[in-house]
C-alpha cells in the first residue's frame, strides 16, 4: 500500500493547527501510521530540501523549517500520494483553492502550513529520512 511523508511546518503547530491537520486525513479515510512532534536540524532541513539548493529562498526555507517545532507523519492509503497533494492545495496559498488546507490557512508561500511528498520516489526518501523503520506501525484498520 502508497505511504507519504506529511509535515506540519512550524507556523501550523504554532497556530495549533496540528489536531485540525489530522483529522482531515483520518475523516478522508488514510491510516496513520508515524507521526511525531520533532525540532529539525539545518542539517537535516538541507538534506530534505536538497533540490531547492540553488534557489535565491533556500536559506530562509531551511531557517524557516528550523525555527521551531514541525509534526512529521507518515500516511498510508490507496494514492495517498496524490490526494495528499490535492487535500493539500497550491504551494502558494493565494492559489490554492477553499476547502484545501493550504486555501484555509495558509498565509504566505513560505509559510504554507504543510508540507507534502510529491512522487513516490520523494516519499520513500523523505520517509526513510525523518523515520527509522521501528517507528512506523503496521496495522489493520477498517475502511
Ligand atoms: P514545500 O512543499 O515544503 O516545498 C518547498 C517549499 O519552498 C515550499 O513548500 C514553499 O514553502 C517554499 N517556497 C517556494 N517558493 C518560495 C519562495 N518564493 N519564497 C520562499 N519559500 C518558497
Amino acid at each position: 500500500m502508497e505511504k507519504t511523508f506529511l509535515m506540519v511546518k512550524p507556523d501550523g503547530v504554532q497556530r495549533n493547527l496540528v489536531g485540525e491537520i489530522v483529522n482531515r486525513f483520518e475523516r478522508k479515510g488514510f491510516k496513520l501510521v508515524g507521526a511525531k512532534l520533532m525540532q529539525i536540524s539545518e542539517e537535516l532541513a538541507s538534506e530534505h530540501y536538497g533540490e531547492h539548493k540553488e534557489r535565491p529562498f533556500f536559506g530562509e526555507l531551511v531557517e524557516f523549517i528550523t525555527s521551531g517545532p514541525v509534526f512529521a507523519m507518515v500516511w498510508e492509503g490507496e494514492k495517498v500520494i496524490s490526494t495528499a497533494r490535492e487535500m493539500m492545495g497550491k504551494t502558494n496559498p493565494a492559489e490554492a483553492l477553499p476547502g484545501t488546507v493550504r486555501g484555509d490557512f495558509g498565509v504566505t508561500v513560505g509559510k504554507n502550513v504543510i508540507h507534502g511528498s510529491d512522487s513516490p520516489e520523494s516519499a520513500e526518501r523523505e520517509i526513510n529520512l525523518f523515520f527509522n523503520q521501528n517507528e512506523l506501525i503496521s496495522y489493520s484498520k477498517q475502511d
